[in-house]
């Protein structure tokens, strides 16, 4: 993965204290934690090399890359696994100025390998605790839906985790996988569950699906949040219905150029989001896929547009105001955020 530094000095916009709320933990999977994961459990991959895995990061569409990040995720097996995993992303993003996360992870992908889902939740959750301890990061865990799955299948993922929901170990459910054709209202039952249980409700929605997909998440989800949305700009009244509501989108700008979403970053269209008045955040979804963490996404954002270091803050506030924070947390990642731009 490249990092992007100024000509050899800190890149201030590492410092500024930010929250990620749209980030799949198997996207942080880096080439050579694979291969060091599959040693260690004993896994034959279907690549020659750490080389040759890396070549292969490149994306024609959403499914394309669904292929590769699902063939990588079998080498997660045991507590230790997840734990690593999420280890090293959050020393990675805490050096690009995380201070709050709200992590997403697909147990599916995991149970369906016969992996139990409490190894996958003590794991991530444990490493959540100790960078917290470490570096006072907040945050929590997403339970996301495959949604090309059978809605029995998610269900079955929701009822095993119900007792540890309750209990305060996951703060929302989520929805991802390939798009087109699995409209979100095939789950509306599950998130009415999802949200007895307690638990906050997002969705990825328009990021290859049309707006209608964006609608579907809002009604029959009752989502708080869309994931990636950017779609929704295809519709006018929807566009009005998000400005009014401000539901927030987590934009993922170097995601949507390397799956083909738009051509180059300078066509992305968080612009005109922006200038729409919608509650737009900047977030890397698969980082170890798409070329860059938290802190490169909002770099390339600020180089592709020239955005000033206040228009900046102000998305790394947006990102405080769409997180599922307490509100003394969002009071104090606030303060911090001031404080970054009062340096500048
Ligand atoms: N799973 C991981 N990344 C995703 C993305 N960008 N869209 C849908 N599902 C995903
Ligand atoms: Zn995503």
């Amino acid at each position: 993965m490249r990092v992007r530094k100024n000509s050899g000095m800190t890149q201030p916009l590492y410092e500024l204290p930010k929250a990620e709320l749209h980030l799949h933990i198997e996207g942080t999977l880096e080439p050579d934690m694979v291969f060091a994961l599959a040693e260690r459990n004993g896994i034959e991959l279907p690549f020659e090399s750490v080389a040759d895995l890396t070549s292969r990061l490149q994306f024609t569409d959403l499914q394309s890359f669904l292929d590769l990040y699902f063939a990588c995720s079998v080498v997660l097996r045991e507590e230790q696994d997840f734990y690593d995993l999420a280890t090293a992303y959050l020393k990675k993003a805490h050096s690009q100025g995380l201070r709050h996360i709200e992590m997403f992870f697909d147990p599916q992908a995991h149970t369906m390998r016969g992996v139990g889902i409490d190894t996958v939740i003590d794991g991530l959750k444990r490493a959540l605790d100790d960078a917290f301890a470490e570096f006072g990061i907040t945050g929590g865990l997403i339970l996301c839906f495959l949604r090309d799955l059978p809605v029995e299948s998610a269900f079955a993922v929701l009822d095993a985790v119900a007792e540890r929901a309750v209990a305060g170990d996951l703060i929302g459910v989520g929805l991802d996988s390939a798009e087109v054709g699995y409209p979100p209202e095939i789950f509306e039952q599950v998130y009415a569950r999802a949200r007895e249980l307690g638990l906050h409700c997002v969705a990825h929605a328009g990021e290859e699906g049309g707006p209608e997909y964006v609608e579907g998440a809002l009604d029959a989800l009752k989502c708080e949040r869309i994931d990636h949305g950017i779609r929704s700009l295809q519709n006018p009244a929807l566009v009005e219905r998000l400005r009014a509501s401000q539901v927030p989108l987590t934009v993922c700008p170097l995601s949507t150029v390397r799956l083909r979403g738009v051509e180059t970053m300078a066509e992305h269209p968080l612009p005109r989001m922006l200038e729409a008045g919608l509650l737009v955040t900047i977030n890397s979804d698969d980082p170890s896929y798409f070329g860059g963490y938290v802190g490169d996404n909002y770099i390339a954002v600020q180089e592709a547009f020239g955005f000033s270091d206040a228009a900046m803050a102000a998305l790394a506030m947006n990102s405080v105001a769409a997180s599922f924070a307490p509100a003394g947390r969002k009071a104090e990642l606030r303060g911090e955020i001031a404080a970054w731009s009062g340096r500048r």
